[in-house]
């Protein structure tokens, strides 16, 4: 592992506001950074905004201001928004600023004194989407392949790069280096780009004549530089390029791009850096688009995501952890909100926070909320926790693994089957019993070995989401150093997730956890989902009674045969009804039912229960959630208004009215009653 990492996004155009796409380069970019930091490396993170070219010229003209009063408006959004989205960027590149522009005709001296940039004439199909030539073959039915829009032939006197000449030497190295463009699709997709013998020399200027806005060629004033040629070079002089420190430091370093700037960025730039004799990049990593409603986002369509207005709805952490868990590194993904509310309720609210709330209320209870101070040494663990360990090392070893080679979802989820262990874990212990039975030293292991798997969650989870772990480390009484940054601390890899014991014995635990509450889904997902759920929730309990006993598979029948036999039921017809205390975590008026409230109700299981009860004449929703009640838990879930209700909530009638039974003090949800 080098001691350095390097990583940029690509330069944005400021032609348009930046948009959710932006947004999910940047954050991963970002996130990259903060996991290469976690590994001990030294990082460096640029982006920036592309502000040359034709583009630029004719939206600065349909605004009505100069092209540099524009480029600075658009530029200066872009930069106003990444810290708001949790984005630490060491270094913010512009193609206007002068030292930038010092790099470009260094570079350009450099090339054309070693003979590969040469003068000719040319001829071609100009697309000015793209800012670029098209030759004939490129066209599809005489129209730009991106755009749709006819280009203009154009035929002038221009510069050209001798791209072809380092074309073999490219294909070379390719082969030579499996993950230099990954994934994989992509360094396919190039190999046969170059194999198809369709690439020629690249022209790399535009008369001043026609195009004025753009840096000027150190050998003729005539000309200025193609735009992409420009802004190709920012990747180095972001680093101060040639004799900078930056550039001794962090260069070879690593890009990230979305797929329509893979041929910019797979062929001309790594021939470009050969031309200068400068070593090329580590690994260009393509990332493919975020559709909404099936089609690229585009601002004629209408359906651009603005990404500030998602993440202050949705929590940014929560988004961001959407972006790495919800998009296959490489292929597209549909953004939509219905899918953003069911990852954050299924993985976030549920898993992780489930995790957390239950933990840490149980540590208030049993171990007034500070660190066990007992050692995991081996001689003190059960098998259980051995187990518990080993799952725990290697979710931790393969979700490093996996994000090192950006594919980000399959590491989440690699983490993830730590966080659902942990869950089942404290169901097996059940710590609520060995309190009851007095096993203060078994009970205190056990928490403490959840603790420091949390822990470790957290850690590795800063990547992702900074703020959440900042929060989930300081609940474990291990705040953040006030910098912020793993950087500092040596942490080498395998070192830090084979540690166990980094917890501070008493350190104070926070006394509760809401990480992040259940999202209600949108009103017109509500009735699908809902039905949905019910079906998924009965799998889920199914599930869970596997290995249990049978009677809960058919505890269905004898519940619903139970109000009609009032008469004397035996010790085995009680066993048959699963009773549970139940926590509500949510509370709502069926909205088409005045007696009806609907509850979201924790049993401790994957996910909170809805159940249904004709109880609101006695009680207001708000005043009963939080509220512990006692549910028959295996009855078979009925649809009451169009509402799936999978269990009933216990109340006892009285003359003054009607009360919830309720356990005579906190318990966790999910205990039995019996
Ligand atoms: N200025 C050039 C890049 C020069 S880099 C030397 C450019 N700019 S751009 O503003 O069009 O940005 C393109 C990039 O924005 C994509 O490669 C990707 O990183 C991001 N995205 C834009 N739309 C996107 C999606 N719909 N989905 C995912 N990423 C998207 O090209």
């Amino acid at each position: 592992m080098s001691s350095s990492y390097y990583i940029t996004t690509p330069i944005y155009y400021v032609n348009a506001r930046p948009h959710l796409g932006h947004a999910y380069t940047t954050i991963v970019a970002d996130s990259l950074r903060r996991f290469h930091e976690l590994l001990g490396q030294r990082t460096w993170f640029v982006t920036g905004t592309d502000e040359h070219g034709d583009k630029i010229v004719q939206a600065a003209e349909a605004a009505g201001v100069t092209p540099q009063a524009f480029v600075d408006g658009v530029s200066g959004q872009f930069r106003a928004l990444w810290p708001k989205l949790g984005i630490r960027h060491d270094h913010f590149v512009r193609t206007t600023d002068a030292a930038h522009k010092a790099v470009v005709q260094a570079f350009l001296g450099r090339v054309h004194a070693a003979g590969d940039i040469y003068f000719g004439e040319f001829g071609g199909h100009y697309c000015t989407g793209c800012e670029r030539f098209y030759t004939e073959k490129e066209l599809e039915d005489g129209l730009c392949p991106q755009h749709k829009t006819k280009p203009e032939f154009i035929r002038e006197r221009n510069y050209f790069f001798r791209m072809s000449k380092y074309l073999p030497w490219l294909a070379d190295h390719i082969r030579k280096h499996p993950d230099f463009i990954r994934p994989e699709r992509y360094r396919n997709e190039v190999l046969a780009m170059i194999e198809s013998g369709g690439l020629e020399d690249l022209c790399i200027s535009r008369p001043k004549s026609r195009l004025e806005w753009g840096i000027e060629l150190p050998f003729d004033r005539d000309y200025v530089c193609y735009v992409w040629f420009d802004a190709l070079l920012n990747y180095i002089s972001a680093l101060g390029w040639p004799d900078g420190e930056g550039y001794d430091a962090f260069w070879p370093g690593e890009h990230l791009v979305a797929k329509d700037i893979l041929k910019p960025h797979a062929v001309f730039w790594p021939t470009m850096l050969k031309a200068a004799g400068l070593p090329v990049y580590r690994h260009l990593n393509v990332h493919g688009y975020w559709l909404v409603r099936e089609t690229k986002m585009s601002k004629s369509l209408g359906n651009v995501v603005d990404p500030l207005a998602v993440a202050e709805r949705y929590g940014l952490d929560a988004f961001r952890y959407f972006f790495l868990r919800d998009m296959q590194f490489g292929a597209d993904a549909s953004f939509s909100e219905e899918a953003l509310i069911a990852r954050i309720n299924a993985d976030l609210a549920n898993d992780l926070g489930n995790l957390f709330s239950r933990v840490l209320s149980m540590a208030a209870k049993y171990v007034d909320s500070r660190v066990p101070d007992v050692a995991l040494d081996g001689a003190n663990l059960s098998e259980d926790d051995k187990v518990l360990l080993e799952l725990a090392e290697s979710a931790v070893r393969n979700y490093v693994q996996l994000f090192d080679n950006v594919r980000f979802s399959q590491a989440l989820d690699a983490l993830w089957e730590l966080v659902r262990a942990l869950n089942k874990y404290v169901d097996v212990q059940a710590p609520w019993a060995l309190f009851k039975a007095g096993n203060m030293d078994r009970l205190t292991v056990v928490l403490r070995l959840m603790l420091e798997c949390m822990r470790k969650v957290a850690v590795w989870l800063w990547p992702v989401m900074p703020g959440t772990a900042a929060a989930m480390l300081e609940q474990l009484g291990q705040p953040l150093p006030a910098s912020e940054r793993f950087g500092s601390a040596p942490a080498p890899e395998r070192a830090e997730a084979l540690r166990w014991d980094e917890l501070t014995p008493g350190a104070a635990l926070a006394p509760s956890s809401n990480l992040f509450p259940r999202l209600e889904a949108p009103a017109e997902q509500k009735e699908q989902g809902e039905d949905r759920a019910a079906g998924k929730g009965k799998a889920g309990r199914e599930k869970a009674g596997q290995g249990k006993s049978g009677r809960e598979n058919n505890a269905g029948k004898a519940c619903a045969a139970s109000p009609e036999t009032p008469g004397e039921a035996s010790f085995a017809d009680f066993q048959k009804i699963d009773l549970r205390v139940g926590t509500i975590v949510a509370a709502e008026k069926h909205p088409d039912a005045d007696k009806l409230l609907c509850f979201q109700v924790d049993l401790g299981e994957e996910a909170p229960r809805q159940i249904l009860s004709g109880i609101a004449e006695h009680f207001t929703p708000e005043e009963l959630v939080g509220r512990q009640v006692c549910v028959v838990a295996n009855l078979a879930p009925r649809k009451i208004r169009g509402r799936v209700s999978q269990g009933m909530i216990l109340t006892a009638e009285h003359e003054g009215g009607l009360s919830l039974l309720a356990p005579g003090g906190l318990v966790p949800g999910g205990s039995r009653i019996s």
